[in-house]
């Protein structure tokens, strides 16, 4: 780290061109005991803390995050939203790495290439979100780029979260049968739970965030939902959000007194503490559109804390939105733009691509569907598909040409056959500008993310998408980011531009609808082929596994150093020419 400083420093003090800043970090994946809710719990710690460490880095960085997994089953962190040019090795998600094993550690390394904003990295696989596991990435201008408004006081990082008594393991074992999540027993924020505020509903001794402030001030709130499955509406008492930027954009600055952040979303709110400090203020996520009897038990309450508050914060919550339905939800969502002529990363106007301008060149329809039985098993599909996730990643195949992993056939509307399990991938066109209908046809709002990229969010509607729908489109100055909701029984359209090659997951974000196969990978090839070549630490696995080099497994041989080595040359020698004989 100080090393690192140091070069850095020195680039930029004498202005010097030199490579991009390197950062390292040294992190251990691991059970930890905690009682949000007030009851033990294994939860997942970074480092031993929970939620993890925030990534705190400046555009153009290259990141190191060695992750030394002590979990009791093989893991992958994801980066969610960085866009990892040309990179997608670095993705950590089922079809692009072979998960770490217990006991192993990998090295990740990737450059935050022109990006700025709120993102999040976390768990990616067996439901271990559900878990923790997560935290923030933050990633700041460069000094030489202002931002569209005035330097905050602070930067505080939150984390909302639907949490659940039971462990990942139970729950992804209830999904696998069929059983839904039901309601979540509690919210987390910054994983506690919620401040007593009645003592009928939430008893004490359980630890709650308090979040310490100053009268005057201004700071920059980054809240990410970084739950399993609840969209959760976010407000705090007597305050208004003056929303700026969402995963990576800025955002024409409006005022909210609440918004509804749906499972994997991401928004900076500066927040300026106008109030007298009579008190404290409460601080709220609140879950959406979930039936339960006993649902103010389940609402997430922090504390805002003036540093001259004359005492707690007292008296009934602020209101969620009088609207239960979803239409308030919906003309929110809309309500929320990009500015164009904020910069972004580089000093451009985000608005110098103007996308509405473009010509699509290819449409793909996704329709999902509740989960139902698919070969006995319960499964959720897009478009009638539901994605196996193979022994070898998607991307690992592709790079040793191992025939018949998957298959480019993902069809660009759904077709009229049974449901089936399949590992079927977008055959995407490099440099082509695409249009994504997502048709919500489950009773629950979804939300989709797609990695690699930030897409603009241009419609959003009841009913079933046409062609017609394209009248309504918001051509001018609809957001760019990497995670939209989907409106139960409506449909949300997107524009992408794939000029990022590689393997990129395209996914539900709600754990249980993504668990059971609600994903596919989008492969971009540039024919030119400038993608960065296969890491010299990757893990092999599935068809691949007789590839795998000495690392980790922490078998103590007794032979000498040097004998073992000659003979792990011979051997990788061996399999790798029968690979070669077998693909011939
Ligand atoms: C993040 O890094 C920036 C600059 O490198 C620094 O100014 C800021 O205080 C850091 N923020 C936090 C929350 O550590
Ligand atoms: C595992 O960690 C060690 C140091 O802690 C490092 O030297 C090694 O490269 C790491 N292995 C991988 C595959 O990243
Ligand atoms: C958009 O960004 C510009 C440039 O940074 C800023 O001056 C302006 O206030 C922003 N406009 C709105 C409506 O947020
Ligand atoms: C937002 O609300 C604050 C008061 O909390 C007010 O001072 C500010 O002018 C409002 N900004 C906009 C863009 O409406
Ligand atoms: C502070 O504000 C509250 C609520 O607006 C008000 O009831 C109270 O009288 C104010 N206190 C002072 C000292 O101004
Ligand atoms: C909640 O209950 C209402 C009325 O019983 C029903 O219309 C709605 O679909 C239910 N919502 C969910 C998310 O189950
Ligand atoms: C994928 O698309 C490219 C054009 O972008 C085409 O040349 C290729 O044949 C397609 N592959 C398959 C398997 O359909
Ligand atoms: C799902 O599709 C069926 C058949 O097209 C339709 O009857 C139903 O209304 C749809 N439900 C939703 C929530 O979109
Ligand atoms: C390997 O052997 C050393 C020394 O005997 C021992 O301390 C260590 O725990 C062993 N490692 C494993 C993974 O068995």
């Amino acid at each position: 780290m100080l090393l690192s400083y140091y070069c850095y420093l020195l680039c930029f003090t004498t202005l010097c061109l030199a490579e991009d800043p390197y950062v390292y970090f040294d992190w251990t994946i691991s059970y930890i005991t905690a009682s949000p809710l007030g009851i033990k719990q294994q939860v997942i710690g970074i480092n031993g803390q929970f939620p993890g460490p925030i990534l705190n880095v400046t555009t153009n960085w290259n990141v190191v995050v060695n992750v030394k997994n002590d979990l009791d089953e093989p893991m992958l962190l994801t980066w969610n939203g960085i866009q990892q040019r040309k990179d997608t090795w670095q993705d950590g998600v089922s079809g692009t790495n072979c998960p770490i094993p217990a006991s192993w550690n990998w090295t990740y390394e990737f450059q935050v290439k022109d990006q700025i904003g709120s993102f999040f990295y976390f768990p990616s696989l067996r439901f271990q979100r559900a878990a923790g596991g997560y935290g923030g990435i933050t990633i700041n201008n460069r000094n030489v780029i202002p931002l569209p408004f005035a330097t905050p006081d602070g930067d505080i990082t939150l984390f909302i979260s639907d949490w659940f008594i039971k462990s990942h393991k139970e729950l992804r074992k209830e999904i696998e049968t069929g059983v839904g999540l039901g309601a979540p027993d509690g919210i987390l924020i910054n994983g506690l739970g919620p401040y007593h505020y009645d003592n009928a509903v939430v008893s004490g001794g359980i630890s709650y965030q308090t979040v310490n402030v100053e009268s005057g001030k201004t700071y920059r709130l980054r809240v990410h939902n970084v739950g399993v499955s609840t969209s959760l509406n976010f407000r705090i008492q007597s305050h208004n959000l003056l929303l700026v930027e969402t995963e990576g954009s800025y955002t024409v600055q409006q005022n909210y007194t609440s918004l509804d952040i749906h499972v994997g979303q991401s928004y900076s709110f500066l927040v300026t503490m106008d109030q007298n400090g009579s008190s404290d203020y409460y601080i709220v996520a609140s879950p959406r559109f979930v039936n339960s009897s006993d649902s103010s038990k389940s609402v997430g309450v922090s504390v805002l804390h003036y540093s001259n508050s004359q005492g707690p914060a007292s008296g009934p919550l602020p209101d969620p939105p009088m609207e239960s339905d979803t239409f308030f939800s919906m003309s929110q969502a809309r309500s929320i733009r990009w500015n164009v002529s904020a910069g972004a990363a580089r000093p451009n106007p985000q608005g110098s691509f103007k996308y509405g301008e473009i010509t699509v060149t290819d449409v793909f329809v996704l329709h999902n569907r509740p989960a139902e039985l698919i070969e006995g098993k319960w499964r959720t599909t897009l478009s009638g598909i539901s994605y196996l996730a193979p022994s070898t990643p998607l991307k690992l195949a592709e790079q040793f040409n191992i025939p018949s992993v998957f298959k480019l056939d993902f069809p660009n509307k759904m077709m009229n056959r049974p449901a089936k399990v399949d590992t079927s991938v977008i055959n995407g066109t490099y440099k082509a500008f695409v249009e994504i209908i997502f048709q919500n046809n489950d009773t629950t709002v979804q939300s989709y993310h797609l990695d690699g990229y930030a897409f603009f969010v241009v419609g959003m509607d009841y009913g079933l998408w046409t062609e017609n729908s394209r009248s309504t489109y918001n051509k001018w100055d609809g957001v760019a980011r990497c995670t939209t909701q989907v409106f139960p029984g409506a449909w949300t359209a997107i524009l992408v531009f794939l000029d990022n090659p590689g393997i990129w997951n395209l996914r539900a974000q709600n754990l249980d609808s993504w668990y059971l196969g609600q994903e596919t990978y989008i492969n971009v090839v540039n024919p030119e082929n400038s993608e960065l070549p296969v890491p010299a630490n990757t893990i092999f696995c599935g068809a691949l596994s007789p590839l795998q080099k000495d690392q980790a497994r922490r078998v103590n041989f007794s032979c000498a150093p040097s004998l073992m080595k000659t003979m792990k040359l011979i051997f990788i020698g061996f399999v790798v020419s029968l690979l070669g004989n077998f693909l011939r």
